[in-house]
């Protein structure tokens, strides 16, 4: 039996952490509530059809042939790119239910896609959520965010399992590595946590960002390797500080963070104007998320001057809240619907 159904998965942001988490400091990451939503219809033939309306870049509509092949009338890239994981997202998800179901997607994001929001990997849980209950199947959410994990490494080659943890489980998770695993240990906030989130076009990408941080260790290994141990010590009192409820210092720590990204040469001129800007317009903390090179930041702020900052920087802006229950079937008479 096979119904229409409808998933959402949360985006996530990085509040301190990031870059040193890839040489085994902790970093801690907060599911947001921007979504992306995947509605499954299952079909009565093995085709897939794909509409993107709304991927905060052009909308399209496509078509994988039974051969696997895309079909499509667009020249962005980056749509192209999301679409990958779409497809690798069914795909796993058949082997997991044991058969191959044709169902037309619709898929919706509120966040940008490839902006560091973590969209591909809420697109790849949506995804194989969606699929696997339209077709009448459930699957626990361990196996969800294993599934959608092998999804980011077979479609980019490596992955850490960090977006897809957040979008399949939401929440506030203090990330952790340990020789070759990754230890993910929820965190209970003290206080809501409002955030301003800033996004600018992004002009490198996380892979030549992470590299260019190796190279400047490798060759300075004396004044880069303190920067880095220092992050994972403001990460971990930023984590004592959110399970406090102290904003304030949960801010200065974010500033602290900010300033060593930017030594470590992952911010931009105009990333720094935004984390800037919201600073002067009262937030209490700002700093870049994700790998930087353009991208987003974030402003620990509920006020509307620090958004209006953000945008005469010529940024984009969404305010978040966190997300703890993370992907779910959801039941939303205003989405658009397949016809
Ligand atoms: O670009 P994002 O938001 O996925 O962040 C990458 C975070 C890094 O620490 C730079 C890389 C990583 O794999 O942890």
């Amino acid at each position: 039996m096979g119904y229409v159904v409808t998933v959402k998965a949360p985006g996530k942001v990085i509040l301190y952490g990031e870059h040193a988490v890839v040489y085994g400091e902790p970093a801690l990451a907060m599911a947001v509530n921007k979504y992306v939503y995947v509605t499954a219809k299952v079909r009565d033939d093995s085709k897939i059809g794909i509409n993107a309306m709304d991927l905060k870049l052009a909308g399209l509509s496509v078509t994988i042939l039974e051969n696997g092949d895309i079909v499509a009338r667009t020249d962005y890239g980056a749509v192209i790119s999301a679409l990958s994981y779409v497809k690798r997202a069914l795909e796993i998800a058949m082997e997991y239910v044991g058969k191959r179901v044709g169902v037309d997607l619709l898929i919706r994001s509120e966040m940008p896609v490839g902006a560091g929001l973590g969209t591909s990997a809420a697109v790849a849980v949506a995804t194989i959520l969606a699929y696997v209950k339209a077709l009448g199947y459930d699957i626990d959410k361990r196996e969800l965010a294993r599934l959608a994990w092998q999804v980011e490494k077979d479609v980019q080659g490596a992955a850490s399992p960090t977006d897809t943890t957040m979008a399949t489980f939401g929440g506030l998770i203090y990330i952790k590595p340990e020789g070759n695993s990754v230890i993910m240990e929820p965190v209970k906030p003290g206080t809501e946590i409002p955030l301003v989130i800033g996004y600018t076009p992004r002009v490198s990408t996380t892979k030549e960002l992470v590299a260019m941080v190796r190279r400047k260790l490798e060759s300075m290994r004396d004044v880069i390797e303190p920067i880095i141990k220092t992050i994972g010590v403001i990460t971990r009192r930023g984590r004592e500080a959110l399970e406090k409820g102290d904003l304030e210092l949960m801010g200065t720590l974010m500033n602290i963070n900010h300033g060593l990204l930017d030594s470590l040469g992952v911010s931009t001129r105009q990333l720094n104007e935004m984390v800037y800007a919201a600073r002067s317009a009262g937030a209490l903390g700002s700093k870049l998320t994700g790998a930087g090179g353009g991208g987003c930041m974030i402003a620990l702020s509920d006020k509307v001057d620090v958004e209006r900052a953000i945008e005469l920087i010529g940024g984009s802006v969404l305010s978040a809240r966190l997300d703890s229950e993370g992907a779910r079937v959801i039941d939303d008479k205003s989405l658009p619907t397949l016809k």
